[in-house]
């Protein structure tokens, strides 16, 4: 029982590693990664070549959480990024958010730490960048969306979450049909 049990174990763990989006192991290699410096003396992000124009969606080099933090959001809050936004917030917050975002979502019911309500005073304090890292770096419980969502798309969240969520009485077109 005891080595059928332990069989049972060892075939199931590498399934159950896996199936986190966290899981990166092929990603993290010695390989050069796009805009990586190759010059020792000079690390971190290779400057723009000039007159090179920014592509929406290229990834850029923001370290970590408090360096988001401090980003201006470069992405204009028009209808069409609010509308996009909000496709996303439908597809990758919705399931622990809450549609409201008030943290009510069915997949957030599960967790132990329960999802923050995105319309709160908390939040709404917080910069664009902060939300922003939030969704590239994840929480304490929350899984990185870094790797699902490009960086364009995670700000037109960011103007959802601003234009939407946290203004109720703006009701989405949507929800006035
Ligand atoms: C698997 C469930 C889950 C999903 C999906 C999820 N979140 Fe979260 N989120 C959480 C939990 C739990 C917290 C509480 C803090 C933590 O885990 O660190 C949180 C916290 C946050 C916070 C911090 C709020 C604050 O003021 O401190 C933001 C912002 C946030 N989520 C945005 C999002 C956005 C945007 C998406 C969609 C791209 C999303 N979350 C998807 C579970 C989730």
């Amino acid at each position: 029982m005891r080595k059928i049990s332990l069989a049972l174990a060892l075939l199931l763990a590498p399934a159950l590693a896996q199936a986190w989006p966290w899981s990166q192991d092929m990603a993290n290699q010695v390989s050069i990664k796009p805009q990586e410096s190759v010059d020792p003396a000079n690390p971190g992000m290779v400057p723009f070549p000039k007159r090179s124009i920014p592509v929406p969606g290229t990834m850029t080099l923001v370290p970590d959480a408090a360096a988001a933090e401090k980003l201006k959001n470069p992405v204009p809050a028009t209808e069409e990024s609010i509308k996009k936004g909000g496709e996303l917030f439908a597809i990758y917050c919705v399931p622990c958010h809450g549609k409201a975002g008030k943290g009510d979502g069915y997949v957030g019911h599960k967790l132990i730490l329960q999802p923050y309500d995105l319309s709160a005073d908390q939040t709404k304090q917080r910069t664009d960048g902060f939300i922003w890292g939030y969704i590239t770096f994840g929480g304490a419980v929350m899984p990185i969306y870094g790797n699902d969502l490009n960086p364009t798309e995670r700000w037109h969240v960011v103007n959802y979450i601003r234009n939407v969520i946290e203004k109720p009485q703006a009701a989405p077109a949507e929800a006035k049909k």
